[in-house]
């Protein structure tokens, strides 16, 4: 039997600990990236990933490839999981492949890349030489690079899903001219994902393809969300909007991946970087409040 003492000492010792796992837990809260669902599946995934077209496009053995494997250390320290690569990225798909076998990475990994190819003897060639590359048997998603002859290659990309190789099948462009011929695949064709540009000086995507991909459920990813770069030249020297510190953003990297990630229909943007502490920076835009609608306007307005 225990005494009063020992009660209270029992007592005070459990509710020091709901009180510890209440502020962990609300501290995991604070820097959790958000999540969103794929529609097909309902698989949860980050909604901040990684480009690798330019920054992945390294070799071992090099200053800049040692930088790589600290980029995805911040990456995969944050809790972040999406990477999208593609043969045409030069040596980003081999590097990638090579940088997450050393670091025991792949699980973790919702790995994404491409076919790009123009006809199927191609593209079934072309995805032996991805297994390779990647050091994987299988990916994440599937994407038919730019539409690229995708009457010849959507098949290919189908029977490897079918075949176990591919859980998602996926559409990509990075242009507002593609958008009506994306609009179309999507009301034609059965798809689990596309990826599309979208940004604050380039917002056309939420005219047609993002109202489609919601009514359709097909997840999007987007690319571009910085206009490959250019938007940080825009905003040299100029101050965030007061509201900022509300929506807990402190850069305009931040500000441009909360741009994106506040349209509903996204499941996942995809900046590229080959600085550590950009990639930090760039995954404390998918914490906390997403903007309003006001407040998206306010930005298409001031970069359009
Ligand atoms: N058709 C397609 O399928 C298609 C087309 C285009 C893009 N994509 C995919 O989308 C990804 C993203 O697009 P993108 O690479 O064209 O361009 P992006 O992500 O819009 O911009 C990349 C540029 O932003 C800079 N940057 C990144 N984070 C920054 C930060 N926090 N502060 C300041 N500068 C920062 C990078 O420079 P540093 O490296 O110096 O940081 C780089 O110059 C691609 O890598 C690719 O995976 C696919």
């Amino acid at each position: 039997m225990l005494t009063r003492r020992q009660l209270l000492a029992r007592a005070a010792v459990a509710s020091q600990a709901s009180l510890l796992s209440n502020v962990n837990a609300w501290a995991a809260l604070q820097t959790q990236l958000l999540q969103r669902a794929i529609p097909a599946s309902g698989q949860m995934i980050p909604v901040i990933g990684s480009g690798s077209s330019g920054n992945f496009d390294v070799f071992p053995d090099t200053p800049e490839y040692a930088q790589m494997r600290e980029v995805l250390e911040v990456f995969f320290g944050h809790g972040a999981s999406v990477i999208d690569t593609s043969p045409n990225y030069s040596n980003s798909d081999a590097a990638i492949g090579q940088l997450l076998s050393e670091g025991g990475w792949r699980e973790r990994t919702f790995l994404a890349t491409k076919i790009a190819a123009d006809s199927r003897a191609a593209a079934e060639k072309q995805w032996l030489r991805t297994e390779q590359r990647l050091r994987t048997d299988k990916v994440e998603l599937l994407q038919i690079h730019n539409l690229r002859a995708w009457r010849k290659t959507l098949p290919v990309a189908r029977e490897l899903k079918a075949a176990g190789k591919t859980r998602y099948v996926g559409i990509t462009h990075y242009r507002n001219h593609a958008h009506d011929d994306l609009v179309q695949i999507m009301r034609a064709e059965p798809l689990d994902f596309i990826q599309i540009n979208y940004s604050v000086n380039s917002p056309e995507a939420a005219e047609k393809v993002l109202p489609m991909a919601r009514d359709k459920g097909i997840a999007v990813m987007i690319n571009r969300a910085f206009d490959d770069g250019r938007l940080f030249r825009a905003v040299k020297g100029k101050a965030l909007p007061a509201w900022s510190a509300e929506a807990n953003v402190k850069t305009w990297a931040q500000m441009f991946l909360k741009f994106a990630i506040s349209h509903p229909a996204v499941t996942v943007v995809i900046p590229a970087t080959s600085r550590p502490d950009r990639q930090a920076d760039n995954l404390q835009g998918g914490i906390g409040p997403l903007l309003t609608d006001t407040q998206q306007q306010e930005l298409i307005q001031m970069f359009g």
